[in-house]
């Protein structure tokens, strides 16, 4: 039924022929990332992207979550040290990993055929994605708007979907909610990878799946949608068995 509908972003930002990115200002200020606007523009025609660029992440409070503790992969011993020294390095150490973090996520993600913005390229402090929106305005986030009863059931039932195709890639958001979806079209557009998980190896995967179905099913209950978090569990493939070797290793 998805695949059944026109695709939500041209493909084409990324023009062959050269092309001079303006920027056109902030999107959005948040506590841990600006979202920049670019227009690209090349001979043929424009095109807009998003850039989310990453504060320094002195002033993000995640260290002592322990749900975060599975997200730092490998690194070098003095890495490790500098990290847990808190030192300059250490948190350039931090930073950088944190953006790569996302970045491989929302790639995964792309290529998994989850409704994301596509991903362009990484830059200095952040990574650049299809901005969701056009020339005169941002897609709202779910917050921002109200869905009939009717759409909001059709909507929940994709939103399902789209987890259920993040988990059999591995992948649970971690901060799912209406702030982190946008509406586009007539679409939901996931976005905002910086809390992700591994499904298989992060000891709070299950933990964090829950809490993002009941997160994102409360915004479609207020729109009406009778929802039974234990039935959505189920479609999204949430299964003892799949979390299993957590529960053993944890
Ligand atoms: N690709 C995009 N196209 C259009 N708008 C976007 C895009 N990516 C992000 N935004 C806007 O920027 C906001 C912040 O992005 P995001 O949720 O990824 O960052 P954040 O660190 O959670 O920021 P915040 O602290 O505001 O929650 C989004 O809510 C959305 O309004
Ligand atoms: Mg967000």
């Amino acid at each position: 039924m998805l695949e059944a509908r026109p695709p939500l972003f041209a493909s084409d930002w990324l023009v062959g022929a050269p092309y001079d990115d303006v920027p056109m200002g902030v999107l959005k200020t948040g506590k841990e990332s600006e979202v920049h606007l670019l227009a690209r523009i090349g001979p043929e025609r424009t095109s807009f992207i998003a850039e989310k660029r990453f504060k320094e992440r002195r002033s993000r409070g995640f260290r002592n979550d322990y749900r975060y503790a599975g997200v730092w992969g490998a690194g070098g011993r003095r890495e490790a040290r500098a990290i847990r020294n808190r030192t300059r390095f250490g948190q350039q150490a931090i930073q950088a990993r944190w953006i790569d973090h996302e970045w491989t996520t929302l790639t995964r993600l792309y290529e998994a055929g989850v409704t994301v913005p596509p991903p362009v390229e990484q830059v200095a402090d952040g990574y650049r994605m299809a901005f969701v929106g056009d020339g005169d305005r941002a897609a709202p986030r779910l917050t921002e708007i109200d869905l009939d009863r009717e759409t909001a059931r059709r909507v929940w039932r994709e939103v399902q979907l789209e987890i259920r195709r993040m988990l059999e890639a591995d992948v649970v958001h971690g901060d799912l909610s209406a702030f982190n979806v946008l509406w586009w079209r007539g679409r939901a557009v996931l976005i905002d990878f910086s809390q992700a998980v591994d499904a298989v190896t992060h000891p709070a995967a299950r933990e964090l799946l829950v809490r993002d179905v009941e997160r994102a099913a409360s915004y479609f209950v207020r729109m009406g949608v009778a929802i039974d978090v234990r039935a959505a569990l189920a479609v999204v493939g949430d299964s003892p068995a799949r979390f299993a070797s957590q529960l053993l290793s944890s």
